[in-house]
Protein backbone atom coordinates (compact mmCIF):
# COMPACT_ATOMS: atom_id res chain seq x y z
CA UNK A 1 0.00 0.00 0.00
CA UNK A 2 1.24 3.30 -1.03
CA UNK A 3 4.22 1.84 -2.88
CA UNK A 4 2.91 1.64 -5.90
CA UNK A 5 2.73 5.06 -7.52
CA UNK A 6 -0.31 5.46 -10.43
CA UNK A 7 0.38 6.59 -13.39
CA UNK A 8 0.25 9.88 -14.19
CA UNK A 9 -2.14 11.10 -16.92
CA UNK A 10 -1.17 12.04 -20.17
CA UNK A 11 -2.98 15.18 -22.25
CA UNK A 12 -3.11 15.06 -25.64
CA UNK A 13 -2.65 18.37 -27.32
CA UNK A 14 -2.69 19.81 -30.48
CA UNK A 15 -4.73 21.76 -33.38
CA UNK A 16 -8.35 20.64 -34.22
CA UNK A 17 -7.94 17.83 -36.39
CA UNK A 18 -4.51 16.59 -34.84
CA UNK A 19 -6.45 13.50 -34.16
CA UNK A 20 -6.50 13.96 -30.49
CA UNK A 21 -9.73 12.11 -29.50
CA UNK A 22 -8.92 8.86 -32.42
CA UNK A 23 -5.22 8.63 -30.70
CA UNK A 24 -6.81 8.69 -26.91
CA UNK A 25 -9.44 5.81 -27.94
CA UNK A 26 -6.78 3.83 -29.64
CA UNK A 27 -4.21 4.23 -27.06
CA UNK A 28 -6.77 3.48 -24.24
CA UNK A 29 -7.96 0.30 -25.74
CA UNK A 30 -4.06 -1.18 -26.83
CA UNK A 31 -2.61 -0.43 -23.76
CA UNK A 32 -5.85 -1.04 -21.17
CA UNK A 33 -6.34 2.55 -19.67
CA UNK A 34 -9.02 4.26 -19.40
CA UNK A 35 -9.58 7.76 -21.52
CA UNK A 36 -11.74 10.36 -22.15
CA UNK A 37 -12.54 13.23 -24.76
CA UNK A 38 -12.12 16.56 -22.36
CA UNK A 39 -15.20 18.33 -24.87
CA UNK A 40 -17.33 15.88 -24.84
CA UNK A 41 -16.86 15.61 -20.91
CA UNK A 42 -17.36 19.03 -20.43
CA UNK A 43 -20.47 18.95 -22.86
CA UNK A 44 -21.72 16.29 -20.64
CA UNK A 45 -21.70 18.21 -17.38
CA UNK A 46 -22.82 21.01 -19.20
CA UNK A 47 -25.25 19.74 -20.92
CA UNK A 48 -24.98 21.87 -23.78
CA UNK A 49 -23.32 21.35 -26.43
CA UNK A 50 -19.99 23.31 -27.63
CA UNK A 51 -21.34 25.51 -30.34
CA UNK A 52 -24.30 26.76 -28.38
CA UNK A 53 -22.13 27.39 -25.09
CA UNK A 54 -19.76 29.52 -27.39
CA UNK A 55 -23.35 31.23 -29.30
CA UNK A 56 -24.90 31.76 -26.08
CA UNK A 57 -21.98 32.66 -23.60
CA UNK A 58 -18.75 33.68 -25.95
CA UNK A 59 -15.17 32.41 -26.21
CA UNK A 60 -14.39 33.25 -22.61
CA UNK A 61 -16.77 31.73 -20.99
CA UNK A 62 -16.50 28.67 -22.51
CA UNK A 63 -12.33 29.21 -21.28
CA UNK A 64 -13.38 29.54 -17.94
CA UNK A 65 -15.51 26.20 -17.74
CA UNK A 66 -13.17 24.28 -19.95
CA UNK A 67 -10.44 24.97 -17.06
CA UNK A 68 -12.18 24.25 -14.27
CA UNK A 69 -13.70 20.43 -16.05
CA UNK A 70 -10.05 20.02 -16.93
CA UNK A 71 -8.86 20.48 -13.59
CA UNK A 72 -11.68 18.11 -12.38
CA UNK A 73 -10.33 15.34 -15.05
CA UNK A 74 -7.08 15.59 -13.77
CA UNK A 75 -7.41 14.88 -10.51
CA UNK A 76 -9.12 12.02 -11.44
CA UNK A 77 -7.67 8.60 -10.75
CA UNK A 78 -9.05 6.80 -13.44
CA UNK A 79 -8.57 8.40 -16.54
CA UNK A 80 -5.43 8.32 -17.73
CA UNK A 81 -5.63 9.94 -21.53
CA UNK A 82 -7.75 12.78 -21.74
CA UNK A 83 -8.02 14.46 -25.08
CA UNK A 84 -7.83 17.83 -24.45
CA UNK A 85 -9.92 20.56 -26.86
CA UNK A 86 -7.76 22.82 -29.35
CA UNK A 87 -7.45 25.61 -27.22
CA UNK A 88 -6.53 24.70 -24.00
CA UNK A 89 -3.45 26.06 -24.50
CA UNK A 90 -4.46 29.75 -25.02
CA UNK A 91 -5.03 29.93 -20.78
CA UNK A 92 -1.67 29.72 -19.02
CA UNK A 93 -4.04 28.25 -15.92
CA UNK A 94 -4.52 25.02 -18.51
CA UNK A 95 -1.11 24.21 -18.69
CA UNK A 96 -0.29 24.50 -15.28
CA UNK A 97 -3.06 22.16 -14.53
CA UNK A 98 -1.46 19.69 -17.13
CA UNK A 99 1.94 19.86 -15.60
CA UNK A 100 1.62 19.71 -12.35
CA UNK A 101 -0.82 16.67 -12.03
CA UNK A 102 0.85 14.60 -15.73
CA UNK A 103 2.28 14.93 -19.19
CA UNK A 104 1.46 16.29 -22.44
CA UNK A 105 1.80 15.15 -26.07
CA UNK A 106 1.36 17.78 -28.72
CA UNK A 107 0.18 15.93 -31.70
CA UNK A 108 1.20 18.11 -34.69
CA UNK A 109 -0.73 18.84 -37.86
CA UNK A 110 -1.02 21.59 -41.04
CA UNK A 111 -4.31 23.32 -41.13
CA UNK A 112 -4.92 21.69 -44.61
CA UNK A 113 -4.84 18.08 -43.27
CA UNK A 114 -6.75 19.47 -40.59
CA UNK A 115 -9.67 20.88 -43.24
CA UNK A 116 -9.32 17.23 -44.53
CA UNK A 117 -10.20 15.45 -41.73
CA UNK A 118 -12.90 17.46 -40.73
CA UNK A 119 -15.45 17.70 -43.42
CA UNK A 120 -18.23 19.54 -41.19
CA UNK A 121 -16.98 22.19 -39.24
CA UNK A 122 -20.21 23.64 -37.42
CA UNK A 123 -19.63 21.56 -34.22
CA UNK A 124 -16.19 23.63 -34.06
CA UNK A 125 -17.13 27.69 -33.89
CA UNK A 126 -13.27 28.73 -34.03
CA UNK A 127 -12.88 26.23 -36.93
CA UNK A 128 -13.85 29.05 -39.83
CA UNK A 129 -12.46 28.09 -42.99
CA UNK A 130 -9.18 27.51 -44.19
CA UNK A 131 -7.51 30.85 -44.12
CA UNK A 132 -8.30 31.18 -40.62
CA UNK A 133 -7.12 27.89 -39.50
CA UNK A 134 -3.86 28.01 -41.41
CA UNK A 135 -3.44 31.53 -39.39
CA UNK A 136 -4.58 29.73 -36.01
CA UNK A 137 -2.52 27.38 -36.69
CA UNK A 138 0.45 29.48 -37.06
CA UNK A 139 -0.29 31.60 -34.01
CA UNK A 140 -0.58 28.85 -31.45
CA UNK A 141 2.29 26.52 -32.81
CA UNK A 142 4.80 28.14 -30.12
CA UNK A 143 1.80 27.56 -27.78
CA UNK A 144 1.51 24.21 -28.09
CA UNK A 145 5.87 23.89 -28.38
CA UNK A 146 6.32 25.95 -25.03
CA UNK A 147 3.51 23.29 -23.92
CA UNK A 148 4.34 20.37 -24.71
CA UNK A 149 6.73 17.48 -22.94
CA UNK A 150 6.83 15.75 -26.41
CA UNK A 151 5.81 16.44 -29.79
CA UNK A 152 5.01 14.12 -32.31
CA UNK A 153 3.95 15.01 -35.70
CA UNK A 154 0.39 13.16 -37.62
CA UNK A 155 0.52 14.84 -40.89
CA UNK A 156 0.34 12.09 -43.67
CA UNK A 157 -0.05 9.23 -40.66
CA UNK A 158 -2.67 7.25 -40.15
CA UNK A 159 -4.05 6.50 -36.68
CA UNK A 160 -1.81 3.20 -35.51
CA UNK A 161 1.37 4.56 -36.64
CA UNK A 162 1.04 7.53 -34.05
CA UNK A 163 -0.16 5.52 -31.38
CA UNK A 164 3.21 4.16 -32.15
CA UNK A 165 5.12 6.50 -31.78
CA UNK A 166 3.17 8.21 -28.59
CA UNK A 167 3.40 4.79 -26.85
CA UNK A 168 7.13 4.78 -26.97
CA UNK A 169 7.74 8.26 -25.86
CA UNK A 170 5.24 7.44 -22.97
C1 LIG B 1 -11.30 24.62 -29.89
C2 LIG B 1 -11.21 23.27 -30.18
C3 LIG B 1 -12.30 22.33 -29.91
C4 LIG B 1 -13.22 22.85 -28.80
C5 LIG B 1 -13.66 24.24 -29.09
C6 LIG B 1 -12.48 25.22 -29.24
C7 LIG B 1 -10.14 25.50 -30.23
O1 LIG B 1 -11.76 21.07 -29.55
O2 LIG B 1 -12.58 22.79 -27.55
O3 LIG B 1 -14.41 24.22 -30.26
O4 LIG B 1 -10.07 26.63 -29.74
O5 LIG B 1 -9.24 25.04 -30.98
P1 LIG B 1 -11.14 19.99 -30.61
O6 LIG B 1 -9.69 20.32 -30.77
O7 LIG B 1 -11.36 18.69 -29.91
O8 LIG B 1 -11.90 20.11 -31.87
Amino acid sequence: QGKYKLLKPVFLIGFMGAGKTSVAQYLANVLGLASIDADEYLELMEDRVIADIFAEDGEDYFRDIETRHLEELAKRKLVRLIATGGGVIKRPANIEIMHSYGYTVYLGVTADEAAERIPNTESRPLFKNIDVARKTVLERMPLYEAAADAYVETTGRKVPDICREVALRL
